[in-house]
């Protein structure tokens, strides 16, 4: 062996490991900056001695021309379908009838989660990656093997020992976190983005041209085999998805094994409940037999196994028709426009209103009243429509739609202020501030939350009922509100609502929940400058914003007279929120809220500044950019500040310490320009976990 040769088959090997690490294992052994420079070497060795290039070698992953379509590929063994099971009487008969027939009265099941992506084959021969292709009609597929060797997480060779043939299935999927960055990445470029992980997963495999795919992140977790010679292969579908791991595959974390009826459905609930967590989506969990004899003796119906069922979970699209669009004004003025629709059922809910986010979006679908709309429920978040059904929009006569397209109104709804948008902004406001009821109402409702001033009791229908009914004009008011004024609302609200509760039928007066709330605004007289801060509904001051001013100022009057300069001076606070927090200030109307509540007693402890001047960061500055795995870019500033750093938003000379995430851009190549230092998220890491300690 030459010593390029052996250079060669050196790098490949701790390559090959590497990407093992990262993309299979998730828990990688080498920093990015080591590993770049590794394929580096390697390409430079492989662009001088051509001959060493093999198929399998880990820089052969990109770099096909585009076909002009994809050859077909014909199945040996079909890929199938599954059969679905949406109750738990499904999920209690298909084990009633595996029970019965195997004769087997406690039958071991593996329990795997439905990944709702693509399903394709990987065909390995001697351990090498040969051929991938989709599942088409389950007989014959397309080649998409060009587009496959692009996915990191799929191996372009085996590890140990593995059999002259041996065909793999299993889904692609592109990963949640995957998707929110590469659409942050789209969107900031101008381009496309894409719907949801499913469509991207799908749309990126089929693509004609390899090199877009490779741009796009996808993963493989495999999940059956399909052809395989010469191997004696383990006696049950668990071990084999165990002996797939060592081969070097991907196979989800949350895969397991369970038995009756009753251990299924203790699976599908725990998955449902970490639905959300789960780093890929997915619409259900499958049932297997697990032993294959039994696999057998139970065989097939049409084109789906008799020993496997997927469970799915309630749909989370569903369809039905726009009966209005509304807008609503928030705390902040900020207008949002939402559908009301005929009642449907998503996601495990009824739900008959959707938002539409913002003025673009309304656009973009271009939604109108009597419209067939998808509607979409995932989880905890507000539904939204997500497309409007082609060719079921109501038209007239003439074959014109029957209703024009929406347009955001030019005047708030609720007080009359105009509604405006910054160039730039996607949200439009209403331009009342406080004068505007919705908009003291909801600024009520956040100034008694639990995370700012926490006043038990005050929800939002109490809010509005003060706002409506003249009680509040200002958060100020609260604190000389008497229970007979509360009660006093009440039965303005129960009157206007035309109910009359059933206490003041018996003609009893219930008037406990008004001494616990006037007993609620008391207590929280006695607050932190932090809360104080979050509470008064700065624009852009949120919780951690609100704590690092308490901290920086130590005092709310030093604060209050800062002018923009010095608040750009304080971590974190850059150019667009310093101004919010000097303008709010400089209203006199603010001031006067303020002066009231010192007057009515709120009161919180002021201290001396606290500024980082100490530390092992100090006099550095930080710049993060990409996204980190590990935490938020929030967080990471905020554990960075703690240290010492000033964290800024844009790299220049005067940037010490580039921390670049994934799909870093622009300030990353910035960065090299100056001659910046850069860390990579395993270094940020590793100084935290050092200097954090030390503390
Ligand atoms: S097994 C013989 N396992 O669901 C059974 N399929 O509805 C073959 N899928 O085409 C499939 N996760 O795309 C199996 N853990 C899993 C799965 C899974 C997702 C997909 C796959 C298949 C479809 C069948």
């Amino acid at each position: 062996m030459t010593d390029a040769a052996r250079r060669h088959a050196a790098l490949v090997a701790r390559i090959r490991e590497a990407n093992h690490r990262y993309y299979v294992l998730d828990d990688p052994d080498m920093p990015d900056v080591e590993y770049d420079h590794l394929m580096r070497e390697l390409e430079a060795l492989e662009a001088a001695h051509p001959e060493l290039v093999t198929p399998d070698s880990p820089t052969q992953r990109i770099g096909d021309v585009p076909s002009s379509r994809f050859a077909n590929v014909s199945h040996t063994v079909p890929m199938l379908s599954l059969a679905n099971a949406f109750t738990d009487e499904e999920v209690a008969e298909f084990v009633a009838r595996i029970e019965k027939e195997t004769g087997d009265a406690d039958p071991l099941f593996s329990v795997e989660p439905k990944l709702d992506g693509l399903a394709i084959s990987l065909r390995y021969e001697a351990g090498v990656f040969v051929r991938g292709a989709t599942r088409g009609d389950g007989t014959t597929g397309e080649d998409v093997t060009a587009n496959l060797r692009t996915v990191k997480s799929v191996p372009l060779r085996l590890r140990g020992d593995a059999p002259p043939v041996l065909e793999v299935r299993g889904e692609v999927v592109m990963l949640k976190a995957a998707f929110d960055r590469y659409n942050a990445g789209a969107l900031a470029n101008g381009q496309k983005t894409l719907a949801n992980p499913r469509n991207g997963a799908a749309g990126s495999l089929r693509q004609l041209d390899p090199r877009i795919t490779a741009q796009r992140p996808l993963s493989f977790f495999a999940y059956a085999l399909g052809e395989v010679e010469g191997a004696t292969l383990p006696p049950t579908h668990s071990q084999t998805l165990a002996w797939l791991r060592e081969l070097g595959l991907p196979v989800s974390a949350e895969v397991g094994t369970a038995r009756g009826l009753e251990g299924l459905l203790a699976y599908y609930r725990r998955i449902g409940e970490r639905r959300d967590v789960l780093p890929y989506d997915i619409d259900g969990v499958v049932y297997k037999l697990d032993r294959f004899d039994q696999q057998r003796a139970m065989g097939f119906v049409s084109r789906a196994p008799r020993w496997a069922i997927a469970h799915k979970f309630p749909a989370q699209e569903a369809s039905t028709t726009v009966e209005s669009i509304e807008v609503n004004v928030g705390r902040t003025g900020a207008v949002t426009p939402w559908v009301l629709m005929k009642p449907v059922h998503v996601g495990g809910v009824t739900v008959t209103r959707a938002t539409l986010h913002n003025a673009d979006q309304v656009a973009r679908l271009d939604v109108r009243v009597g419209d067939t709309v998808i509607v979409r429920r995932a989880g905890d978040v507000i539904p939204e429509v997500v497309r409007v059904v082609e060719g079921e929009r109501p038209l007239d006569a003439s074959g014109e739609p029957l209703f024009p397209a929406y347009v955001l109104p030019t005047v708030c709804p609720v007080c009359g202020s105009a509604i405006e948008r910054e160039a730039g902004e996607v949200v439009a406001r209403c331009s009342g501030g406080l004068f505007c009821p919705a908009q003291r109402v909801q600024a009520l409702f956040h100034f008694a939350g639990r995370r700012t001033m926490d006043i038990e009791g005050l929800g939002e229908r109490f809010a509005e009922a003060l706002v409506e009914f003249g009680y509040v004009e200002t958060v100020a008011n609260l604190y000389t509100l008497t229970i007979d004024d509360f009660l006093e609302m009440k039965r303005s609200a129960d009157e206007r609502d035309g109910s009359v509760p059933a206490t003041v039928k018996a003609g009893k007066v219930a008037d406990k929940w008004a001494h616990n709330l006037v007993n609620a605004i008391d207590a929280s007289r006695n607050t932190t400058l932090e809360r104080l801060l979050f509470a008064l509904g700065i624009p852009d001051v949120g919780e951690s914003t609100a704590k690092t001013l308490a901290r920086y100022f130590g005092a709310l009057d030093p604060l209050m007279s800062a002018d923009e300069a010095t608040l750009r001076e304080v971590p974190d606070v850059g150019p667009v929120v310093a101004a919010h927090i000097a303008h709010f200030f400089g209203e006199p109307h603010n001031r006067e809220v303020i002066e009231a509540l010192r007057a009515h007693g709120v009161h919180w402890p002021e201290g001396a500044p606290q500024r980082a001047t100490d530390g092992p960061l100090a006099g550095k500055t930080v710049v993060l950019t990409g996204g980190l795995d590990t935490m938020t870019r929030d967080e990471a500033g905020a554990r960075l500040e703690a240290l010492g750093a000033k964290v800024a938003g844009s790299v220049s000379k005067k940037t010490s310490i580039v921390v670049a995430g994934e799909a870093a851009g622009s300030k990353l190549a910035k960065a090299q320009e100056l001659g910046i230092e850069i860390w990579d998220e395993a270094r940020l890491i590793a100084f935290l976990a050092s200097h954090e300690a030390d503390e």
